[in-house]
């Protein structure tokens, strides 16, 4: 049972209690039914069908074209295969910026039909009152704060936030504002583990850092790329414990030279009738 919550549904009161004892958090991305379950089964706390989606699996090159129909789409097929872990569904970029109705009703849409337990949302100080507004209507939201995918545009690049004091700072009072507008928890991604280890400490509700450092109280990761299954490019923070996607290309080499060759498939893959019925069929063409 360390480390894991077996037999019951994960809620946000069981995440605070691990953060007060000092447990580690564990999350990780899904995307599909199959995926789900294995991360499910084996007992992961949180699951998260983040927008990353668009990138890793729809073949977007960034996050910014995912649609709600899409998320809404994946959120149900993971939400089969979630059995105990808490789910999360990632709110994608224009469905909470343009009006508070409009983020509640989208916000409203993951839980009411794809069955996630929580939003996700990123920003910080500026999406404050929106967050309150979801939280009032009843439905848990986890931040996004550091380097946040579908702004990246604003913030120059894919690089480390919060270096120098005035966006440690920045971080710092968003956390804090974040907390009291009322979120469940904090994902930190991509600022210095000092920076994560102090936030993590300020506040009551446990932070997931994602290239945070280890002083977060849990850690997610886009599973595809744990698995070493995308393979465009690969972030610093991420640790590959697998490679599949050599060993993906392997197999489908070897099939496709079997096919060719005849010998797939062989009689251990095939199935047989009595050759004197064989025998005795007609070849009947019409007219
Ligand atoms: O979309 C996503 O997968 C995420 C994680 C990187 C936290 O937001």
């Amino acid at each position: 049972m360390e480390g894991k919550m077996e037999g019951k549904k994960v809620t946000v009161h069981d995440l605070m209690v691990k953060k007060k004892a000092g447990k580690k958090i564990t999350m990780l991305t899904a995307y599909d039914f199959a995926m789900a379950s294995f991360i499910d089964q084996v007992g992961m706390d949180m699951i998260l069908v983040g927008d990353s989606v668009g990138m890793v699996v729809l073949g977007y090159d960034s996050t910014v074209p995912v649609t709600m129909e899409e998320m809404i789409h994946h959120c149900k097929a993971v939400r089969r295969g979630v059995r105990q872990a808490f789910l999360v569904g990632d709110m994608p970029f224009m469905s909470y910026n343009v009006s508070r109705e409009e983020a509640i009703r989208n916000a409203g849409r993951f839980l009411k039909e794809a069955g996630c337990d929580a939003v996700k949302l990123e920003g910080g100080l500026e999406v404050v009152e929106t967050v309150k507004v979801i939280v009032q209507a009843g439905i848990p939201v986890m931040a996004h704060i550091g380097l946040t995918p579908q702004t990246v545009g604003k913030l120059g690049g894919f690089r480390v936030q919060g270096k120098d004091l005035v966006s440690a700072q920045n971080l710092l009072d968003s956390a804090l504002a974040l907390e009291e507008a009322g979120t469940c928890s904090i994902v930190m991604e991509c600022i210095p583990d000092k920076l994560a280890g102090l936030i993590s400490r300020s506040l009551k509700i446990p932070t997931i850092g994602i290239g945070a450092g280890p002083e977060c109280d849990g850690q997610v990761l886009v599973t595809n790329d744990l698995l070493g299954l995308f393979e465009k490019f690969t972030p610093k923070f991420v640790k590959q414990y697998i490679k599949l996607f050599p060993m993906i290309k392997e197999a489908l080499e070897a099939y496709k030279c079997e096919v060719e060759s005849g010998s797939f498939p062989d009689q251990g893959h095939s199935f047989i009738m009595e050759e004197k019925d064989l025998n005795r069929l007609k070849i009947r063409k019409k007219g």
